[in-house]
């Protein structure tokens, strides 16, 4: 195999190569950013080769491999194994999605595994997605009532109202949309980016919410929703197949039709 080579002018330096056991015959090549917040080095590739025929087939498994068999200080965050957590999510062969229902074989060549990008990283694929988490906090994500709760049932839905959630509820804040959105990048600090809106309208659309007021004005800011320009990098890149940006598209259109 010809030998990897970063750009020129990368920051991030090559690291060490850990080849496949002389005895493989279905090798791939498997690109890991590294790095670590404590022995002041710059971030580093490793290179490991890994025997396909002797692992699962999706690149959580390659990752999990590397880690029991190659270097155990490989670090990442993973828990469900099937799409359903969110911890998983890392930047594959370009593109932001989850590790465990990435397949090796959907990608050609050498298998580039980064962390979620423009996040700070904690340490190798692990984002720091405390801000994040806080961001997702002050939208308030939990069913807001003044009516008092019936005495002998839950707060009914219709079918039709919640036909409305889908879409919406299976969204499992893995943050690939929000890592993904240029808007974020620049303007994270305030702008509250495709995966918190999402969630924000889940909400406003729950038939049994009594706070949508409070809500839209909460998001009538010109940073926490109006920095979204219909990219669409949310959508291409959401590993559960939703919209967020159709999403703000309504929150925006509730906001003018109460003007
Ligand atoms: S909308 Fe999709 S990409 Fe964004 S956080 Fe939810 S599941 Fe992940
Ligand atoms: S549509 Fe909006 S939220 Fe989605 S990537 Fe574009 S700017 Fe970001
Ligand atoms: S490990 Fe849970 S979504 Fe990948």
């Amino acid at each position: 195999m010809a030998e990897f080579k970063l750009p020129e002018n990368s920051r991030v330096g090559q690291g060490e190569t850990w080849p496949a056991p002389d005895d493989a015959s279905n090798v791939r090549r498997f690109r890991v950013y590294r790095w670590k917040p404590d022995d002041g080095q710059n971030p580093r590739m490793d290179t490991f080769e890994l025997d396909m025929d002797d692992c699962g087939p999706m690149v959580l498994d390659a990752l999990i491999k590397i880690k029991n068999e190659v270097d155990p200080t490989l670090t990442f965050r993973r828990s469900c194994r099937e799409g359903i957590c969110g911890s998983c999510a890392m930047n594959i062969d370009g593109q932001n999605t989850l590790a465990c229902t990435k397949a090796c074989d959907e990608v050609d060549g050498d298998v580039r595994v980064y962390p979620l990008p423009h996040m700070p990283v904690v340490k190798d694929l692990v984002p720091d997605l405390t801000h994040f988490y806080a961001q997702y906090a002050s939208i308030k994500p939990w069913i807001q009532t003044q009516t008092p709760t019936p005495p002998d049932r839950e707060r009914l839905q219709s079918k039709e109202d919640r036909a409305e959630l889908d879409g919406l509820y299976e969204c499992i804040l893995c943050a690939c949309c929000t890592t993904s959105c240029p808007s974020y990048w620049w303007n994270g600090d305030r702008y509250l980016g495709p995966a918190v809106l999402l969630q924000a309208y889940r909400w406003i659309a729950d038939s049994r919410d009594e706070a949508t007021g409070e809500r839209l004005d909460e998001l009538e800011d010109p940073f926490k929703l109006f920095r979204c320009h219909t990219i669409m990098n949310c959508a291409q890149t959401c590993p559960k197949g939703l919209n967020p940006a159709k999403a703000i598209a309504e929150i925006k259109k509730l906001m003018v039709a109460r003007r």
